[in-house]
């Protein structure tokens, strides 16, 4: 039978050093650097930023005209795991394909383990590690022949190379496949090994565009939780992007929130979730006329930050427990009483629609706009 080969622990040395004494690789490696009009950021890094992400003002403009990113500034602080968080085309990919040296900025400059990535493309690229949005697996190679080559295409020994592809493979729960061709691996499989790739040299920063996306919910907590421990162990810091929200409120130190290529909220989740109201009252009433009438009253009581209309009505507040008895005291006065109450936790999938006015995934119920954080922000509330 083809394709499973027992893994007798030697790679195939069918790899070649060009004229230059360069290894040929894949992602970062193998690609060359397109100059930016940016000078220096950081020439010579202190320890202190040795591993640390500084972004300022960077846009990018594709050919065409789109403009992707619009001055986009952020901080990454070294060991922190750090979230960029955005709906479908604000800008995470391109942000972490020019930090990874494989796109130009148009302007602004950015900075990884203080090197430049314009001028310093290639100690950047001495010290990251990157899984792209969509997988980048060698089909013809097992799990573990793909990240012993890896490794030694970031400079580990043969020995080295091939003790911290055990240790990876276990870390991500692939040490069953270890023998498997790529290209016979399940989707999920297949991501755990590209982000397995990323990790295989130990970096010291990492990016991860959607490092979950097609891992089922279970596999992608343990993802998740092999990710932290591992980074953690290391001092890795890690720059992610994710649409799953609960998973980035969990795994993430910090993050970020992009529309249109614009920062709109940076800061831990639970700081974030703070800025959003303490949790979530569902208002269920009669009819339709009766629910706008209670939302009109609400919106202006000091304990409402947020009012997403809708059937149910939904409020942002700032302790739901509190705040019930009043705002039900407050409905009464006025002759409405609600059908149905329901209390919930704000969530970061909450703050991402308060901030951007709508839910993170396709699949979410669109609600329609709404107040909170994105109505501070462009200086109005909602309804
Ligand atoms: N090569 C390209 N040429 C022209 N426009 C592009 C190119 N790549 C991306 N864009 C545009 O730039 C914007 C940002 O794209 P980007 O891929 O960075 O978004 P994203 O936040 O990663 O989206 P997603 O969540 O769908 O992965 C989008 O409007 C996209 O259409
Ligand atoms: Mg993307």
């Amino acid at each position: 039978m083809m394709g499973e080969r027992p893994y007798d622990g030697h790679m195939p040395m069918i790899w070649h050093r060009d004229h230059a004494g360069r290894w040929p690789g894949r992602g970062p490696l193998g690609q060359a650097p397109r100059s930016s009009q940016v000078g220096d950021l950081a020439a010579s890094p202190a320890s202190s930023e040795a591993s640390s992400i500084e972004v300022a003002g960077l846009v990018k403009d594709y050919p065409g005209g789109r403009r992707a990113l619009a001055g986009l500034s952020l901080s990454v602080g070294a060991g922190e795991t750090f979230g960029l968080l955005g709906p479908n085309g604000s800008g995470k990919t391109t942000t972490v394909r020019i930090l990874v040296t494989l796109l130009a900025m148009t302007s602004g400059a950015a900075a990884v383990g203080g090197y430049d990535v314009a001028s310093q493309a290639g100690r950047v690229r001495g010290l990251i590690g990157y899984a792209g949005q969509f997988v980048g697996v060698d089909d013809d190679l097992t799990a573990a022949e793909s990240l012993a080559l890896q490794g030694m295409l970031h400079g580990l020994s043969h020995q080295d190379a091939w003790v911290r592809c055990g240790e990876v493979l276990e870390a991500l729960s692939l040490a069953d496949v270890a023998a498997t061709r790529a290209g016979r691996l399940s989707g999920g499989q297949r991501r755990r090994l590209d982000v397995a790739q990323a990790l295989v040299h130990r970096p010291r920063v990492v990016f991860l565009d959607e490092p979950t996306t097609g891992i089922d919910p279970q596999a992608r907590a343990g993802l998740w939780d092999e990710l932290r421990r591992l980074c953690r162990e290391e001092g890795t810091t890690v720059f992610l992007t994710t649409q799953y929200l609960e998973e980035a409120d969990r795994a993430c130190d910090r993050v970020a929130i992009i529309d249109a290529g614009r920062l709109v909220r940076a800061g831990t989740p639970a700081s974030l979730k703070a800025e959003v109201g303490g949790g979530r009252l569902t208002l269920a009433f009669d009819d339709a006329a009766t629910e706008a009438r209670a939302a009109r009253l609400l919106r202006d009581l000091a304990s409402v930050v947020g009012v997403e209309a809708g059937d149910p009505l939904v409020l942002s507040v700032t302790n739901p427990r509190a705040d019930l008895a009043p705002l039900l005291a407050a409905l009464g006065k006025a002759g409405i009483e609600p059908t149905g109450v329901e209390q919930s936790q704000v969530s970061l999938d909450d703050v991402f629609l308060a901030c951007t006015g709508h839910r993170p995934r396709a699949e979410a119920a669109q609600r329609g706009a709404t107040s909170g954080i994105f109505a501070a922000a462009h200086g109005r509330r909602g309804r």
